[in-house]
């Protein structure tokens, strides 16, 4: 790959610049800056060694090459002089306290832009501690490959206005990295409460609480979060941020960690290539607003698995540009289910493919598997299959919504994303309001939808109960189903639009 050469040479380049002038910091935690390369040098280039293992208190080492005298001094007992002289970087080492009170971003900078220049290197988050950390980047592009964020410890967010200014996107951010791997029994906390109840009393919070109308109407759906003025200082700002975002990176792993309480979405993958995330946890109360578990968005080759999900909005959710998803024995509830969209918002064009959902065992979510999209997109979803589903008081366990609308009234418009190889295979259990609901668009009609093997039981009397309902979808029943669904149409829809070719993906 070409890509590659140039990024090795580039690293090299880096490397030989850092050894004459070492108070630069090619690659550095930073809140919202871009490395700049400013100047050059004719340096000879500096040739790696093999990986060495030594501890990393500083004592030993002398270094190797012509090393310019003045050192960094902070951390104090780091021996990088000699790069690499050690593959581990603990943040107790940089000066973090972990006392879950001081401010110890600073500190994970620091460890950052040690670690980032070492291949295969590993960051330090200890147990038993708890780190205050505000909104920080561990950024690429410049820094080696297959670093480990071995997470331990605890995580928390500041919860005073003042740290987050007028709003970021994420908190806890990785980028353009080659090979990020973050892993360990720690926990990342965001605090998220301080956040949640600043959601507008009338903001919705998902389109498909339009069907679900309680038979008591005392009862209130969402009942307010209680305000705890003795959390934090002043109004958050009004964008909240994911608690973890992955951005511009190739083989990313998640595992063994917990995201819990969330300001908005837990974890987030943005434009990257191979993602696996495995026995990780989130955990978010269920009337938490906006709080996605995971949230997948122009990556590809992406394998979720045994994980356990509960939050206040999507479990798992698959947006534009995914292709070749697989999530499997996953735990999902509370929640809003598994969901592919919402796509097609202010007529963008949205594609998606080859997305498999299996083995998934829901409780008391909102929907079960479900797939929205705006009036008025582009582009097309195709090949999906949602297998072994088992639902367990979901109110909606199969959705397809081409008509999603979070405001009151959305308009009419004739172009839609379009679905087609939608499958749905043994989905069994009990749901509360509405066993099956296909709404799809008058101008694009789903196509090739199927039903197998779908078993699905009336509990409770909580809520107003509906039929199955299709509208515009086609495809096929291969096996009876309970309840047995007579709204589906058999074979192709008979005036199918043709795809334009700004339709195509
Ligand atoms: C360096 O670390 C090793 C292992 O943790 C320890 O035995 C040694 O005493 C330390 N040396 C210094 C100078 O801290
Ligand atoms: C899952 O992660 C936890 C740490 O959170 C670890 O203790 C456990 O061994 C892991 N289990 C598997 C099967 O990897
Ligand atoms: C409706 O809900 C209220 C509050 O939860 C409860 O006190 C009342 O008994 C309920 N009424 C019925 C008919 O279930
Ligand atoms: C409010 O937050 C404080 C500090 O975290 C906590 O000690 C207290 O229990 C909270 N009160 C309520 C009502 O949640
Ligand atoms: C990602 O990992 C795969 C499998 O280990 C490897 O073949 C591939 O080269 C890696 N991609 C990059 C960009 O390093
Ligand atoms: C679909 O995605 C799976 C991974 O979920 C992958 O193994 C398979 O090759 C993909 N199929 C195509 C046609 O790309
Ligand atoms: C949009 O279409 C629906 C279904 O065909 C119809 O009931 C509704 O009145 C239409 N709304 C507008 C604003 O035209």
């Amino acid at each position: 790959m070409g890509g590659f050469s140039f990024r090795n040479f580039t690293f090299m380049f880096i490397v030989a610049f850092l050894v004459w002038s070492s108070n630069v910091e090619t690659c550095y935690a930073r809140r919202g800056r871009h490395w700049r390369q400013t100047t050059t040098s004719s340096a000879s280039l500096y040739k790696k060694k093999g990986k060495s293992h030594h501890h990393n208190n500083g004592s030993k080492s002398k270094p190797k090459h012509s090393s310019p005298p003045s050192m960094p001094t902070n951390p104090p007992r780091k021996g990088y002089d000699d790069v690499p002289s050690s593959t581990i970087f603990d943040v107790r080492s940089f000066g973090a306290t972990g006392d879950g009170k001081t401010d110890d971003t600073k500190a994970f900078q620091a460890a950052w832009a040690a670690a980032c220049k070492v291949e295969a290197s590993t960051f330090v988050v200890p147990s038993q501690y708890v780190f205050l950390v505000g909104p920080i980047s561990f950024s690429g592009p410049y820094c080696q490959h297959n670093i480990v964020f071995q997470l331990d410890g605890t995580i928390i967010a500041p919860v005073d206005a003042k740290s987050w200014g007028s709003g970021l996107m994420q908190w806890l951010e990785f980028t353009k990295l080659v090979g990020i791997t973050v892993k360990g029994s720690g926990v990342i906390d965001g605090r998220g409460s301080v956040w949640w109840q600043d959601t507008p009393y009338d903001d919705p919070l998902d389109d498909e609480l339009k069907l679900i109308i309680p038979l008591n109407k005392t009862s209130l759906r969402y009942p307010p979060i209680p305000l705890n003025s003795s959390l934090g200082g002043g109004k958050m700002p009004s964008i909240k941020p994911t608690a973890l975002r992955f951005y511009g990176s190739f083989n990313v792993t998640v595992t063994g960690i917990t995201i819990q309480n969330s300001q908005q979405c837990h974890l987030k993958f943005d434009n990257c290539i191979g993602v696996t995330v495995y026995n990780f946890t989130v955990s978010s109360p269920g009337d938490s607003p906006n709080t996605d578990g995971i949230h997948l968005q122009n990556s590809k080759d992406v394998l979720i698995r045994s994980s356990n999900i509960a939050c206040g909005d999507d479990c798992v959710s698959i947006q534009t540009g995914c292709t070749n998803v697989y999530v499997h024995n996953i735990n999902c509830g509370p929640g809003h289910g598994i969901s592919i969209g919402s796509l097609g918002k202010d007529n963008t064009k949205a594609c998606v493919s080859n997305i498999t959902v299996k083995d998934v065992v829901m409780q008391n979510t909102m929907n079960g598997v479900r797939i929205k999209t705006w009036q008025g997109g582009s582009g097309s979803v195709q090949g999906v299959f949602f297998s072994n589903i088992q639902v367990s008081e979901v109110q909606l366990p199969i959705v397809i919504d081409q008509f999603y609308c979070d405001k009151s009234k959305c308009k009419n418009q004739t172009s839609a994303v379009a679905l087609s190889g939608i499958n749905f295979e043994r989905i069994r259990g009990t749901y509360t309001v509405k066993p099956v609901h296909l709404a799809c668009s008058d101008s694009m009609p789903c196509q090739d939808v199927t039903l197998t093997d779908i078993q699905l039981k009336p509990i409770q009397e909580r809520y107003h109960m509906y039929d199955p309902y299709c509208w515009q979808t086609f495809g096929e029943l291969y096996t009876p189903t309970l309840p047995p669904i007579d709204c589906l149409q058999v074979g192709k829809p008979s005036s199918n639009r043709i795809q334009g070719d700004h339709d195509q993906c």
